[in-house]
């Protein structure tokens, strides 16, 4: 091959996919493309997206880009832990469980008891396998249509499948493979105690071969080129998952706290050690380095704050200054704390109330509760906090995280953070250069720093625990 000018990034997120065309030598993004998919939210909050869409989604954006056939290597990073069933010939036999469908919280309960405990199960799987995980939902999938799991060809998730529509190549990465809970971050193998549990009966031939950090997945083929006007024959790096995807832009170091605002929002940081909390409150993931990755997930963040606003009728940012009102935003079942069946609540209205105090406090109900995820995780002493994801547009969150976090803020200038990070992959596997290296040389970190808050909002923060505390037995059932 000759001299690797540009690189595409992909980001298969939730609401839509987006594109990046990076200028190798600069890490500068000369071209991009965006194509919003939907998702079916159902009963029991279910949450489905037929695989099809992605791959149209994908078409649509590197059309957008215009650059397609100049690019000289790809990678795909995508949304964690949503379930892919596929035939023989690749193709899905059912719409994909996606990772906020919280269907399987059964499934999820009956692997902890068939394995004997939370801490055997952290212990294998580096994390607890709740409903979010993809063993419970393939668990359901066999108890609630067993057609499909007896036709089942192949397990994915979703950038698996998108590699596999790339390449012709079934392949995973361990930073995608940490999200399922039948691969274990420890051994960094499939694990037989959990792929042989009678929930399971997974055979291994069933899942893709999980790639290291650099590993090429294959190469653009013949068909895949002619739908997405790829050039055929171009490296396709191994991916990984969106949070990993991110870090890996960031060049995030050890102990440096992360929090991602997006659907869902995130507290993460880099760890030499893998993690086993049988609270199940730490994932135990990998990164997409060959190092690991501790990650508290509040399932409701912005789409909480914007069907809020919805309700309310008035615009996502129209907020008071101050609020009395707390708010518990766990519309369609939380993960942390573990509520798969709750649904949200608004307590401490008065007769004054407005509807900026309530959309505040939806804010505020969401920064407390990821940053007391943030709170569990070993992080480095006075570093700063860095916030990405779509969530950092505009300043509520900022305003809202700064007074209760306490704490200094860093925001990249850069938002395409997951594609980018899936550029550098792509990059690293095509010209040998290290990940660290690249990461470092686009600078992709580099942003804004908010100074830390002269004082720590605290009677909010208590008052948003106290309230959390009083109603965690009524939103543990469904209202
Ligand atoms: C992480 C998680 C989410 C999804 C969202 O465990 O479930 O962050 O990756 O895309």
């Amino acid at each position: 091959m000759g001299e690797i000018r540009l690189v595409a990034g992909i980001d298969c997120s939730t609401q839509s996919t987006k594109a990046v065309i990076v200028d190798v030598a600069s890490g500068r993004i000369v071209a991009e493309g965006r194509h919003e998919h939907e998702v079916v939210f159902g009963a029991g909050n279910s949450a489905e997206t037929d695989p099809q869409v992605w791959w149209r989604a994908l078409t649509s954006a590197l059309a957008q880009t215009g650059m397609a056939g100049e690019v000289d290597a790809i990678s795909v990073a995508a949304q964690q832990h949503g379930l892919v069933i596929v035939d023989e010939a690749g193709d899905p036999l059912r719409p994909a469980m996606l990772w906020c469908d919280m269907r399987a919280t059964e499934e999820a309960d009956g692997l902890v008891a068939e394995l004997g405990g939370a801490q055997r199960a952290a212990d294998l799987a580096g994390s607890l396998p709740i409903a979010s995980f993809t063993a419970p939902k393939w668990a359901w999938i066999r108890r609630h249509e067993p057609e499909i799991a007896r036709r089942a060809a192949g397990l994915r998730l979703p950038h698996d499948w998108l590699n596999e529509r790339l390449t012709g190549v079934a392949t995973t990465d361990r930073g995608d493979a940490s999200g399922t809970a039948w691969w274990s971050p420890a051994t960094g193998g499939y694990e037989r105690d959990l792929l042989d549990l009678p929930l399971l009966g997974l055979e291994e031939r069933l899942l893709p071969r999980v790639l290291g950090p650099t590993e090429l997945a294959g190469v653009v083929d013949a068909r895949a080129a002619a739908a997405l006007g790829l050039r055929p024959g171009i490296p396709v790096g191994p991916g990984t998952g969106d949070n990993p995807g991110a870090a890996l832009a960031l060049g995030l170091a050890e102990g440096q706290p992360v929090i991602s605002l997006g659907t869902s929002a995130t507290a993460y940081t880099r760890s030499p050690r893998p993690t086993a909390d049988p609270t199940g409150a730490i994932a135990g993931f990998a990164d997409a380095t060959g190092d690991y990755l501790p990650l508290v997930c509040v399932q409701n963040c912005t789409l909480a704050v914007d069907t809020l606003a919805g309700i309310l009728g008035v615009e996502r940012t129209a907020v008071s200054e101050r609020t009395d009102v707390v708010v518990l935003p766990y519309f369609g079942g939380e993960r942390t704390p573990y509520l798969p069946h709750a649904n949200a609540s608004i307590v401490g209205l008065r007769p004054d109330s407005t509807a900026g105090d309530i959309l505040l406090a939806a804010y505020q109900g969401v920064a407390a509760t990821i940053l007391r995820g943030l709170d569990m995780l070993e992080l480095r002493d006075g570093a700063p906090l860095i916030l990405i994801g779509g969530g950092t547009r505009g300043t509520v969150w900022e305003r809202v995280i700064t007074s209760l976090s306490g704490r200094e803020l860093l925001i990249p200038d850069q938002k395409e953070l997951v594609a980018l990070g899936a550029a550098v992959q792509a990059t690293a596997v095509a010209t040998g250069e290290g990940l660290g290296a690249i990461a470092q040389r686009w600078g992709a970190g580099a942003g804004r720093r908010v100074p830390a808050a002269e004082t720590t909002d605290r009677d909010t923060a208590d008052r948003i625990a106290r309230v959390d505390g009083l109603l965690s037995d009524l939103n543990g059932e469904v209202l």
